[in-house]
């Protein structure tokens, strides 16, 4: 999927409704809307006859007492009739309705987060403050795949996520294409995902997790097999060698900065391999957002982000860096190299 690295794609994907747990986009999110219609419709159901009760009831009491003979309140027929509504309608009613749905909506759910069994991709994903770590084991060169904020998928093909925090409680919610999990600091969650067409599926974190919980955006790629394939393999490569002076004066401002301290670019000096408090930079301009969803990605939102990400994302971890304008257009020349 060539077209989506565009940064006017970028923007295309911000603005598409990829985000509706009622327009779902693969098989586990097709069961989730099947069931989310099935108790929808029950509870239309039950509410429509407690409605036609209450209807009913308003209707003889309207009727008056001078139309209708009085109600016998003390015969055997009247008990009778106390006793079926109070254990018919108030008892075996409810059980007959809720039994059933509470039975389906437990059998069902449980089936989506187990993990699968056999082959099939897994995914790690941690939530950070406020931003995803994502991370793929190459199977092929049995490397470590490190990004952020953007899940790429083959379609067609089952994929399980392995969902961490370190900090506090998140929850990870690709509407489009699953369910929602917490991510609880301690244990490891799994959740089961499947895309079955291409596409660019906006996630969100689903529980408050601080000032830019709003912030905390996700995209999920879903692309034919043999692109994503392709992808991987150039995410496992290390980062282009800066091409042009201006690109190499970039790199010396990243590490005069100390941009270095806390991202990492695989496979270039920046005088500190291995920094991970913010996000791996090393494929970063192959990203189609910037601050987890924040800013479509180009030239100018990436300056932006750069000089002052605290005025796009009040509270994020970067401090901000405004730089004189030649030192920007450098070091934004080399990170727009970072493909
Ligand atoms: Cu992370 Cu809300």
């Amino acid at each position: 999927m060539p077209a989506l690295s565009s940064a006017a794609t970028g923007q295309q994907a911000l603005l598409s409704d990829g985000q509706s747990p009622l327009r779902p986009a693969g098989p586990v999110a097709e069961g989730i809307a099947q069931m989310s219609w099935v108790l929808i419709a029950g509870a239309s159901a039950v509410f429509l006859i407690v409605m036609l009760c209450v209807a009913a009831a308003l209707w003889r009491r309207r009727a008056g007492p001078g139309t209708q003979p009085a109600p016998p309140t003390d015969t055997a027929a009247a008990r009778r009739a106390t006793r079926w509504w109070i254990v018919g309608a108030g008892t075996v009613f409810p059980l007959l309705v809720l039994v059933p749905l509470l039975l389906y909506a437990y059998t069902r759910t449980q089936a989506l987060t187990l993990p699968q069994r056999g082959e099939g991709l897994v995914i790690t994903v941690e939530a950070e403050l406020w931003w995803w770590r994502i991370r793929y084991r190459d199977a092929a060169g049995g490397l470590e795949v490190v990004s952020a904020n953007q899940i790429h998928l083959p379609v067609g093909r089952p994929v399980t996520l392995a969902l961490l925090s370190d900090n506090v409680i998140h929850s990870f919610w690709v509407p489009a294409l699953a369910g929602k999990v917490d991510m609880v600091p301690g244990r490891l969650h799994h959740l089961r995902l499947q895309a079955s067409q291409p596409g660019v599926f906006r996630g969100q974190c689903a529980e408050f997790c601080g000032a830019q919980h709003a912030r905390m955006a996700l995209h999920v790629v879903a692309q034919p097999p043999e692109d994503f394939d392709r992808w991987l393999r150039a995410q496992a490569a290390p980062a282009n060698t800066p091409r042009g002076g201006l690109a190499l004066r970039g790199l010396a401002v990243f590490n005069e900065r100390r941009c270095n301290a806390c991202h990492s670019v695989r496979g270039l000096d920046t005088g500190a391999p291995g920094a991970t408090l913010g996000p791996d930079l090393t494929h970063l301009a192959g990203r189609l957002h910037l601050g987890a969803g924040t800013l479509p990605f180009n030239g100018a939102t990436l300056a932006a982000w750069i000089a002052d990400p605290q005025h796009a994302k009040p509270g994020v971890r970067m401090p901000s860096y405004p730089l004189d304008a030649a030192s920007m257009q450098a070091l934004v020349a080399f990170l727009e190299q970072l493909r």
